[in-house]
């Protein structure tokens, strides 16, 4: 306890009127010289604590006569809101002193160079990412976004996924109640996939549509491979005249160019998404031994990404006629690319901020990504 307070509190006192100008003169006065929050603490338990001078003076207000006890109550609450008033505002000036203290304390000069050792790295999300717009930019594709939290319109309806269609179960979704609506069908969505992007692009009307959309994409699921945010990449093409030969020619030249390969053995398998029509997944050729997996070469496959021609309600859900204009779709997951490129074993390791991790996985921030000057600078690997 500081002197001052110590002082305090050895002062005696009794019930009376001048008492009480007196405790609030001296309680007034240490609380506005108090230099630190400590101090101000220490003062508020000595007047108002449990054995604090205030509260043993209203501890002693049983044993007055009615008339006495109206009077000091009285005085005595509106001793304490002015203690407690004095107290707060004090509070307020110690922590903006303290602030102040700690930013002063605290400065640095972000304009000075960066130690080589000190480096920042980037994440191999963000390479994926920029390498995958990099191939794509090439090809005449742009960037589009849209929003984290969406409505179940575009997240499900106009993907051809209407309420209770069973294709609604399979995504594992985040429902986030819609403080408008108790209706279960109004609440919202943290995304599940990317592709409410292709409705929301084409809700903007222009054709043709040439897009990626990369983004984060979320469903309760945790484990090596799979965690509840991670990350994909929409693709959409609508056009007059569009075939699953140009989805196949596209997605070809894509792995190709992402797995940095001359050749790559690719098979499309029929499958299921509600939007497209016909579904496929992609696979790739690849050896898969216990220690390795190596790709481009082999008898194994390894599925990487769905795809299809879009279906013809999804573009009427998106404004356009299905008789005049076809499209063609696919989704990717950008992290499961980077596990796959990068030889990263767990997923969950991605995501828990480990600066070890990223000086070992992660990349030099000045080898852009670019189809001419090299994709992953492998040479440049951090490693
Ligand atoms: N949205 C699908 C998924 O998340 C992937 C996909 C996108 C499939 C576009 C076909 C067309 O699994």
């Amino acid at each position: 306890m500081s002197n001052q307070v110590r002082l305090f509190c050895i002062l005696n006192d009794g019930g009376n009127m001048e008492n009480i100008e007196n405790i609030k003169q001296e309680t007034l006065q240490a609380i506005a010289t108090a230099a630190d929050m400590k101090t101000l603490e220490e003062i508020r338990v000595a007047v108002l604590g449990k054995k604090g001078r205030v509260t043993e003076l209203m501890k002693g207000l049983g044993a007055l006569s009615i008339e006495a006890k109206k009077e000091m109550g009285k005085s005595l609450n509106i001793l304490k809101g002015e203690i407690e008033k004095a107290l707060e505002g004090q509070k307020e000036v110690l922590e903006a002193k303290e602030l102040n203290a700690r930013l002063q304390s605290e400065k640095i000069d972000v304009t000075l160079p960066v130690r080589p050792e000190n480096q920042g790295r980037i994440h191999p999300v963000s390479k994926i990412y920029e390498e995958v717009v990099a191939i794509f930019g090439e090809m005449g594709f742009e960037v589009a976004e849209g929003p984290d939290i969406e409505d179940q319109f575009h997240n499900f309806n106009a993907l051809n996924m209407p309420a209770n269609h069973p294709a609604r179960q399979m995504q594992d979704t985040f429902y986030i109640p819609n403080p408008e609506s108790a209706d279960f069908d109004d609440s919202f969505v943290v995304r599940t996939h990317t592709s409410p992007v292709q409705i929301r692009t084409m809700e903007k009307n222009k054709l043709p549509i040439r897009i990626i959309a990369p983004g984060r994409t979320y469903r309760s699921d945790y484990d090596a491979t799979h965690t509840p945010m991670f990350h994909q990449v929409e693709g959409l093409v609508i056009d007059k005249n569009i075939t699953m030969a140009h989805l196949k020619g596209c997605l070809y030249d894509f792995v190709k160019a992402f797995f940095e390969l001359d050749e790559i053995p690719v098979r499309y398998r029929p499958s299921y998404f509600p939007f497209t029509e016909p579904s496929a997944e992609m696979d790739i050729g690849c050896k898969k031994s216990k220690t390795e997996l190596k790709i481009g070469a082999g008898t194994d496959w390894l599925e990487i990404l769905g795809c299809g021609m879009v279906h013809p309600n999804v573009l009427k859900a998106g404004g356009i006629d299905p008789d005049e204009y076809q499209g063609f779709a696919f989704g990717v997951g950008i992290d499961r690319l980077a596990m796959l490129k990068y030889g990263i074993p767990d997923l969950r390791t991605f995501f828990e901020s480990d600066v070890r991790w990223l000086k070992h996985y992660g990349f030099v921030p000045l080898d852009e990504s670019s189809m001419t000057g090299g994709l992953s600078n492998n040479g440049g690997l951090a490693r």
